[in-house]
């Protein structure tokens, strides 16, 4: 049965989605959270829709096993190319382009948006589909940024550090010149380099976190449905991933606040 007590579960190839849990955590304080990283099989975005489609269905029916009362793909790459699965799993279901859109369609003024995603996100072109899709008057400027992924998952987010510097300032080379006003971070580990991004771009560009407008809009979904949980005490949250929990908690603690315990159990999500 699906009840309000239920936690929300999310789900990201590794760290990326854990931007989403951290929102998640601040406004909905009570909820709990379960968080399944596919530390095995980091980077999604490199792989072929297939595959893509193949983790995101185990990734969900692992949460779904767990009880959880909602399921939120916190990937931009999943939720750009793998279909909806709410009817699939008979769950509320949301990724992260939908809500991520349509804060960015309200931010620009000048009506020139970046998207920065994974290799598979910006092939896919989700973000500018979405947008044009309503506001075809808005020039949708796209950048894939595999790279970051990589970077993100070893802990390498430093915005004084050279290597970060160059590499941001390659990706964001052709952004600048195209004059956005917001930039789409359309991949959910790159909120971590926001530092570094916004240092590139200059204060006249608005970053859009795609965890963060996720988790608001997952909050509404949760509010609409009745399903936002009752009582008052502090919400639990449980990782698993698919490889080494150790590696996971060594760079969990970047996205997340210092008072969490972010012990990680390993499972084997080809059982799922
Ligand atoms: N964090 C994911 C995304 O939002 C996946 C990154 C990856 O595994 O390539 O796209």
């Amino acid at each position: 049965m699906n009840t309000k007590q239920n936690a929300i579960g999310i789900f990201d190839s590794g760290l990326g989605g854990l931007t989403a849990v951290r929102e998640i955590l601040e406004i909905m304080p009570h909820e709990d959270i379960v968080y399944f990283g596919d530390t095995g099989r980091v980077p999604y975005g490199s792989k072929s829709t297939d595959a893509i489609n193949k983790y995101a269905r185990q990734d969900a029916r692992f949460l779904k096993k767990m009880g959880v009362k909602m399921i939120v793909a916190a990937c931009g790459t999943v939720s750009s190319v793998a279909p909806d699965l709410s009817e699939e799993l008979g769950l509320p279901y949301t990724g992260v382009v939908y809500p991520t859109c349509y804060t960015a369609v309200r931010t620009t003024k000048n009506g020139r948006i970046g998207v920065i995603g994974t290799a598979a996100t910006i092939a896919s072109h989700s973000y500018k589909k979405r947008i044009q899709a309503k506001h075809p008057e808005i020039e949708v400027y796209e950048e894939h940024c595999q790279l970051f992924v990589g970077f993100v998952e070893n802990g390498l987010v430093d915005p004084d550090d050279e290597l970060v510097q160059l590499m941001v300032k390659r990706y964001m080379a052709p952004l600048k010149e195209n004059n956005v006003d917001t930039l789409i971070l359309g991949c959910t580990h790159f909120p971590l380099l926001a530092e570094a991004i916004q240092r590139e771009m200059g204060n006249g560009v608005t970053l859009i976190d795609s965890g963060k407008e996720t988790a608001v809009y997952t909050k509404k979904v949760l509010e609409e449905r009745g399903l936002l949980r009752d009582g008052n005490e502090q919400g639990k949250a449980q990782f698993f991933v698919s490889d080494t929990p150790a590696d996971f908690e060594r760079y969990a603690g970047l996205f997340l606040r210092d008072d969490l315990d972010i012990t990680a159990a390993h499972i084997n999500i080809e059982e799922y």
